[in-house]
């Protein structure tokens, strides 16, 4: 096929395009260190792909982007790749809410944002106040966000919902999954469709292990400041070749079956 995104997309658009897609964006420090820069750089490269995959997924009607931004695990980075990061996430946030506006993006957050510094605590809850009705696009940014913190989270918000209904014998009855789901950070979003890994690492890094449960999984060796529309093209083009079964069967499976029962 010929990759330019203008002829890509309308046959993407064809197929069945993920309704949630989710990207852990890997690789901004090797891309700048192969390039003799420092790591923030790459993460300053890497915002720029963010720029490309949000106007991708509007143009491909993706309804729901998940970005896996910081995990719970980053803050053991050294302070000044931590502090450069939330300045540019920042810088970020105050550069971008103009388009954010016009193309009816509204902002998510999954992850304990009370930890991050003030300016960017403010920023957020601002962006997402003010984006709250666009409907065109939901961008989940997940920032302090790891899977087992969500989990432990989501535990004391449902027991804390029931001891507020007071109903002694249901406090401690197997929640069904919707009433657990609920209390996840993604509680008002499907499932992922299609999760992507970049740079090479076929790990989740503590990143949505629930969300994902019947994910397609697409790694790819291209580091996140080069992900590009070309890319992105691949990985849903293949998301659309696989057989999607969970747990069951194929409609055609179970005839072929059906069949040698007959004939024997
Ligand atoms: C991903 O790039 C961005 C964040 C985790 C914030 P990395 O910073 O992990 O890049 P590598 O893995 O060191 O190349
Ligand atoms: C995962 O990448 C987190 C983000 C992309 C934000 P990491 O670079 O932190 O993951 P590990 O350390 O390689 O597992
Ligand atoms: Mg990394």
């Amino acid at each position: 096929v010929d990759t330019d995104k203008d002829t890509i997309f309308p046959l993407l658009k064809k197929g069945q395009v993920p309704r949630h897609l989710a990207v852990i964006m890997d690789g901004n420090g090797r891309w700048a260190n192969r390039k003799g820069l420092h790591r923030i750089e790459g993460h300053k490269a890497g915002a720029d792909s963010v720029d490309r995959i949000i106007r991708a997924c509007v143009n491909l009607e993706i309804p729901v982007l998940s970005l896996y931004a910081f995990s719970t695990e980053n803050w053991k980075r050294p302070d000044r790749e931590i502090s450069a990061l939330f300045d540019l996430l920042n810088y970020y946030l105050k550069k971008k809410f103009k388009t954010l506006i016009k193309n009816e993006i509204s902002l998510k957050i999954s992850g304990d944002i009370a930890r991050l510094p003030p300016r960017s605590r403010e920023l957020l809850k601002n962006t997402i106040e003010k984006t709250a009705n666009s409907k065109k696009l939901i961008l989940n940014l997940c920032i302090n966000y790891g899977s087992r913190d969500e989990i432990l989270m989501a535990i004391e918000k449902l027991v804390k919902k029931r001891i507020a209904m007071g109903d002694i014998k249901k406090i401690s009855s197997q929640p069904t999954w919707q009433e657990f789901e609920e209390n996840l950070y993604t509680g008002d979003l499907p499932d992922i469709d299609l999760l992507i890994r970049t740079a090479g690492e076929k790990r989740l890094s503590n990143f949505m292990l629930l969300q994902s449960a019947y994910a397609e999984l697409y790694f790819t060796d291209v580091l996140w400041p080069d992900f590009d529309e070309k890319e992105l093209f691949h990985a849903i083009d293949e998301f659309q070749k696989r057989v999607r079964k969970f747990g069951g069967l194929t409609e055609d499976v179970v005839k072929s079956d059906v069949l040698k029962n007959i004939n024997e």
